[in-house]
């Protein structure tokens, strides 16, 4: 069996930098046309000018031919200014301003502190229509690893579409039914990208007979009900939600650590764990709507030309991927069989 798709785009992507981005990018160029590049690097891409050098480096790392366009974001600090977003909006390639919660993952450090700081950088995304892609988790040590998405809606979006109702925002990696609750009955300007391994796995994962810190993440894998919710929401036909993989490579050494970094490397087979996760709720048919149409819809881009093609066919992922410093990464599910198979 084989499904041919429009070519699709990842709304999601961690590309990191020097040998690390010469190492993943060319698993996410063969799959995807264009992918929103996340600005957590040390130090992290806060201007516009940042965000341009970032652009030349990654358009500089693309293997000879590959055609794939990184569209880019801004890292929200307390110090954003209404200028910085005016210039961001009329430089054509910055497409989204990205709002990490201070602490709340890896290269959060300089995110932001208190939302009510963002006032003036919040009204002008308002007005220009620039998308505010939330990481959303509460930081505070006292709420449960596993109720931090729950506890944002209402305390942290909730109150921050009310005092901002033009203001258009991605619910990045959404992992609770909460959350997919939340999105569903929100208006035209909120989206939602959910990650194949949260369709795939729950919190078990992490646990299943040792410590397996490759499925950890965040925000973490949740319980079953949270896992049917995702897919059901995936698969339900709304256009708010759309692909973006979270694929965030670490190397071996730091995910494989007594204090083992967050974020799972699934660029090597993201389109093959969609399929698998659709083909799972007998749902292939939605499958190029949610990964080649919703996305570039919200972000009012033109759908991709050309196609690529999955076939059922099992192949079995490599155990590592070599990163050009002398270390290498595993991705998820390294050396276990997956279902599909990309053909290109
Ligand atoms: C991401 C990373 O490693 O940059 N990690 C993760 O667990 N998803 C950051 C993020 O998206 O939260
Ligand atoms: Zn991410």
């Amino acid at each position: 069996m084989r499904i041919t798709l429009t070519r699709p785009d990842d709304w999601h992507l961690h590309l990191r930098d020097g040998a690390m981005l010469r190492a993943v990018l060319p698993h996410s160029a063969r799959q995807f046309a264009r992918a929103i590049v996340m600005p957590n690097l040390r130090p992290p891409v806060t201007t516009v000018a940042a965000a341009a050098d970032y652009r030349a480096r990654i358009l500089a790392a693309l293997p000879d031919g590959a055609r794939f366009e990184p569209l880019m974001t801004l890292y929200l600090t307390d110090d954003t200014s209404a200028g910085e977003i005016r210039r961001a909006a009329g430089s054509g390639f910055v497409k989204a301003v990205k709002l990490y919660p201070a602490g709340a993952t890896t290269n959060s450090a300089a995110g932001v502190t208190d939302l009510a700081q963002c006032g003036a950088a919040l009204a002008e995304m308002e007005k220009t229509g620039m998308p505010l892609l939330v990481h959303g988790e509460v930081t505070d040590p006292a709420v449960d690893l596993f109720d931090r998405e729950r506890v944002f809606i209402e305390t942290v979006l909730r109150p921050l579409l009310e005092r901002h109702p033009g203001l258009r925002v991605v619910f990045e990696h959404i992992t609770t039914q909460e959350a997919a609750e939340f999105v569903a009955s929100a208006g035209d300007d909120v989206g939602a990208t959910i990650t194949a391994h949260h369709l795939l796995y729950n919190r078990n994962a992490i646990f299943a007979g040792g410590v397996r810190p490759h499925y950890y993440c965040l925000p973490v894998l949740k319980r079953e009900r949270h896992r049917a919710a995702l897919l059901r929401a995936a698969t339900s036909g709304n256009p708010r939600f759309f692909l973006g993989t979270d694929s965030a490579p670490h190397a071996r050494r730091a995910k494989e650590a007594a204090c083992g970094c967050a974020g799972c490397f699934t660029a090597l087979s993201a389109l093959e764990s969609y399929a698998e996760a659709f083909e799972q709720a007998g749902a292939l048919d939605r499958l190029e709507a949610f990964a080649s149409f919703n996305g570039a819809d919200f972000y009012r881009l033109p759908r991709n030309e050309g196609s690529v093609t999955l076939e059922k066919e099992t192949w079995t992922l490599p155990e590592s991927v070599p990163c050009a410093d002398g270390g290498e990464l595993a991705p998820l599910r390294a050396g276990e069989p997956v279902p599909w198979k990309f053909l290109g």
